[in-house]
């Protein structure tokens, strides 16, 4: 079993939620905890090439899907279950959960089908289940993946112990948007497309809610690099108790 602590940062983009990463990352530090900070699609030389196809060139939403989770295989496989075998804090900018909301709600794609590839992507290591069945229950387990794992209808797959969901109204976004750098694929789309990304969030929280920390990330900056240090502070008391 992992004994490692991981977290995921999502929202719509310019939701602002990577400012606030690495403060998280210091705040485990503190704690003596060593730190993975890593990103989706991404973490891995091949994940990388992978994101730089998907953000950048046209494709059909099932090769989109595809890719999204080939790359999240690499990266789950060469990076966070190791990590998580020692022990260590995985803190991912972006994981599934923004499949759910950029393919699956941002571009209508059958949420069925991706819940399939999750199942086939996600799959915990087989020792896991065997513990399970021996009789040590995810309860009896105390790690904070398993508890988290009981919300699924499949309970050995890979989730993020917390999720920190950066709310925002697309058109908020979309004027922070506008100042910054020339947009990927997926930044130019129109406003329309964020409402849905947001939505496809909202309806991924309230299928595991467990797991997902909503901030409003139309606050000013201080305010929400606050609420992510009371999120993450409270979270580490719970799972310690
Ligand atoms: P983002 O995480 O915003 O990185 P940066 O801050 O460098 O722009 O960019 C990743 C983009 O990829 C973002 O628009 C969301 C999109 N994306 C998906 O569509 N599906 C996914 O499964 C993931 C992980 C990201």
């Amino acid at each position: 079993m992992s004994s490692g602590t991981f977290i995921s940062f999502e929202g719509i983009d310019g939701a602002g939620k990577s400012t606030h990463i690495a403060r998280v990352a210091d705040l485990f530090r503190q704690a003596g905890r060593a730190v993975v900070l890593t990103r989706e699609p991404g973490g891995t030389p091949l994940s990388e090439k992978l994101r730089e196809l998907v953000l950048h060139e046209a494709m059909d939403p099932l090769t989109e899907a595809l890719l999204m989770f080939a790359a999240r295989r690499e990266h789950l496989v060469q990076v966070i279950e190791p990590a998580l075998a020692r022990g260590d804090v995985v803190l991912c900018d972006r994981f599934t959960d923004a499949t759910f909301a950029y393919q699956g709600g941002g571009r209508g794609f059958d949420w069925q089908v991706l819940a399939q590839l999750e199942r086939m992507v996600q799959q915990r290591p087989v020792d896991d289940a065997t513990t399970a069945q021996a009789g040590h229950t995810p309860e009896a387990s105390h790690t904070p993946h398993a508890r988290h794992a009981r919300e699924g209808e499949y309970p050995y797959l890979w989730q993020p112990d917390l999720t920190v969901w950066f709310d925002l109204d697309p058109l908020i976004a979309a004027e922070r948007l506008a100042s910054a750098r020339v947009p990927d694929k997926f930044e130019s789309q129109p406003a329309e497309f964020f409402a849905a990304v947001r939505a496809g969030y909202a309806k991924r929280q309230a299928e595991m809610p467990g797991r997902f920390a909503r901030i409003d990330a139309a606050q000013s900056m201080e305010a929400v690099g606050a609420d992510v240090s009371r999120i993450v502070n409270d979270w580490l008391q719970r799972s310690a108790a």
